[in-house]
C-alpha cells in the first residue's frame, strides 16, 4: 500500500477500499504518511466526498487509532451530548449536571474554542480553581459521584483525529461532511458513552449555513453512532441568532447558573430541556423529569458538586472584565435580527476567544445582549454591552457588529425563527 495510490483513487472520484482506509489512517497516525500527503487526501475527500460505507470505515479506523473507554461497569447508564458549535452555546454547562440529577452518568469530553465559537473548557476555566485536566482514575470517580465529569480528551483518544483535525484547520479542509462526521463521532464513540444526543447547528454562526447540509451531517452522524452501538439522535437547531443573552466565558457561566437556579433565558432553557429529554430517552431513563430537576434544585446541587470535584469554588465571584462599552439602539421598533456570526466575532475580538491554540483567553470578555429578535426597543436604550480588559479592542469589536443588528420600526407579522428546526433519529 502506498499513499500516492490512495490519493489518486480519491482524486479521480473513486471509492476507497476498507484496506486502503485502514492503512492510510494507521500509517498517518504512526507518521509514515506525511502531512502533505494527508492534506492532499483530505482535499480530495472534500471535493469528491465519501459514501456511507467509506465514512463508517474511516470512523472505525480513527477509533482504532487509540483507546476506546468502557464505562459499562458503572451502575448508571451513560449519556452525553455534542454540539457542532455556535455562539453563546453554553448548553453543556446546565445539561451535564441536569442529566446526572436525572440518573445518567455523563462522561463529557470537551474542547477549547478556536475562532468565533467558544469552547466549553474555556468557559469552565473562568470559575476560580476549576481544573479541566483530570486523570483516568478521577474521571471514573467523578462518574460515580457527582455522576458527571467535563474534561479535556486525553491524547490516546482517537489520536488520528487529533492529528488530522489540526491539519484540516490549516489546509481549508474542515468543511467536509464526511470529515466532520467521522471526526466528531470517532471521539464520541471512543469516549464510551452508551447514548448520545447531537445538537447540529445551522445558520450564520454555525459551520453549516444551509439546512440541507445540517440534515445530511446529522443523518450521517446518527447512523455512525448506531453502527457502533451508541444510541444516537440529533436535533437540528437554529444558529443565526446567539443562544441566550451572553457570548463570552464567565458571562456564559453566569447565565448557565441562572438556568440551574430555575431562571435564565427562555431559549437556553428550551434547548437544555429538549436535549435532556432526548438523551434521557436514549439512555432508557424515560421516567426522569428534567424540568422538575431544574425547578427543585437537584440539578443545581449536582452542578455545585461537579464544580467542587474539579477543584473549583461554586460560591466564588466570577471574573468580570475591567472595561465596558454600551451600544445603544439607533431606532425605535422591534429587533428582527441579531447576527450570531457578528456577535461571535465581536466576543472573540474582545478577548473571549483565541486565534492560535496556545493564546490565552480573557475570562471576563464578551458580549451581553439586552434585546433579542422579537423584543421591542426604544432609540437610545442599551442594545449590547461589550466587556473586555483591553479597551483598545472596542473599535475592532464594533466593526464586527456593524450591520449585525436590525431594528424594524413596524415589522408586521414578524415572528422569530423557531429554535428547534428538526429531529433525526
Ligand atoms: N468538530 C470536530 O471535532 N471535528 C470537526 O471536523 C469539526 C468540528
Amino acid at each position: 500500500m502506498d499513499a500516492i495510490s490512495v490519493i489518486r483513487t480519491k482524486r479521480d472520484g473513486g471509492r476507497l477500499t476498507d484496506a486502503q482506509i485502514d492503512w492510510v489512517v494507521a500509517a498517518y497516525t504512526r507518521g509514515e504518511v506525511a502531512d502533505e500527503q494527508m492534506s492532499a487526501l483530505a482535499m480530495a475527500v472534500l471535493l469528491n466526498g465519501m459514501d456511507r460505507a467509506e465514512i463508517a470505515r474511516w470512523t472505525a479506523a480513527m477509533i482504532a487509532s487509540g483507546e476506546r473507554m468502557d464505562f459499562s461497569a458503572l451502575p448508571r447508564p451513560t449519556a452525553d451530548k455534542h454540539s457542532t458549535g455556535g455562539v453563546g452555546d453554553k448548553i453543556t454547562l446546565p445539561l451535564t449536571p441536569l442529566l446526572a440529577a436525572c440518573g445518567a452518568a455523563v462522561p463529557q469530553l470537551s474542547g477549547r474554542g478556536l475562532g468565533h465559537t467558544g469552547g466549553t473548557l474555556d468557559k469552565l476555566e473562568s470559575i476560580p480553581g476549576w481544573r479541566s485536566e483530570v486523570t483516568r482514575a478521577e474521571m471514573a470517580a467523578f462518574l460515580r459521584d457527582p455522576g458527571c465529569v467535563i474534561c479535556a480528551a486525553t491524547e490516546d483518544l482517537a489520536p488520528a483525529d487529533r492529528k488530522l483535525y489540526r491539519l484540516r484547520d490549516v489546509t481549508g479542509t474542515v468543511e467536509s461532511i464526511p470529515l466532520i462526521a467521522s471526526s466528531i463521532m470517532s471521539k464520541k464513540i471512543a469516549e464510551g458513552t452508551g447514548a448520545l444526543v447531537l445538537d447540529v447547528k445551522v445558520g450564520t454562526g454555525a459551520f453549516m449555513k444551509e439546512f440541507a447540509d445540517a440534515r445530511e451531517l446529522a443523518a450521517t452522524m446518527v447512523s455512525l453512532g448506531e453502527d457502533h452501538g451508541v444510541r444516537t439522535s440529533a436535533l437540528i437547531t437554529g444558529m443565526s441568532t446567539p443562544l441566550g443573552r451572553t457570548a463570552g466565558n464567565a458571562l456564559e457561566v453566569r447565565e448557565a447558573v441562572e438556568v440551574l437556579a430555575g431562571g435564565g433565558p427562555a431559549d437556553v432553557v428550551e434547548l437544555t430541556l429538549a436535549l435532556a429529554r432526548e438523551a434521557l430517552d436514549l439512555a432508557g431513563l424515560t421516567a426522569a423529569d428534567p424540568a422538575k430537576a431544574l425547578a427543585d434544585g437537584s440539578a443545581m446541587d449536582r452542578w455545585r458538586r461537579l464544580v467542587t470535584a474539579h477543584g473549583g469554588d461554586p460560591d466564588a465571584p466570577l471574573p468580570a472584565a475591567r472595561e465596558r462599552h454600551v451600544l445603544t439602539a439607533e431606532a425605535t421598533g422591534v429587533v428582527t435580527r441579531v447576527d450570531a456570526y457578528a456577535v461571535g466575532v465581536a466576543a472573540w475580538r474582545l478577548g473571549a476567544g483565541r486565534t492560535r491554540k496556545e493564546d490565552p483567553v480573557q475570562p471576563g470578555a464578551g458580549v451581553e445582549l439586552h434585546a433579542r429578535p422579537g423584543d421591542r426597543i426604544t432609540a437610545g436604550s442599551p442594545l449590547l454591552t461589550l466587556h473586555t480588559d483591553t479597551p483598545e479592542r472596542f473599535g475592532y469589536a464594533l466593526q464586527a457588529l456593524d450591520g449585525g443588528v436590525t431594528i424594524a420600526p413596524d415589522p408586521a407579522g414578524f415572528t422569530p425563527e423557531p429554535l428547534i428546526l428538526d429531529r433525526v433519529g
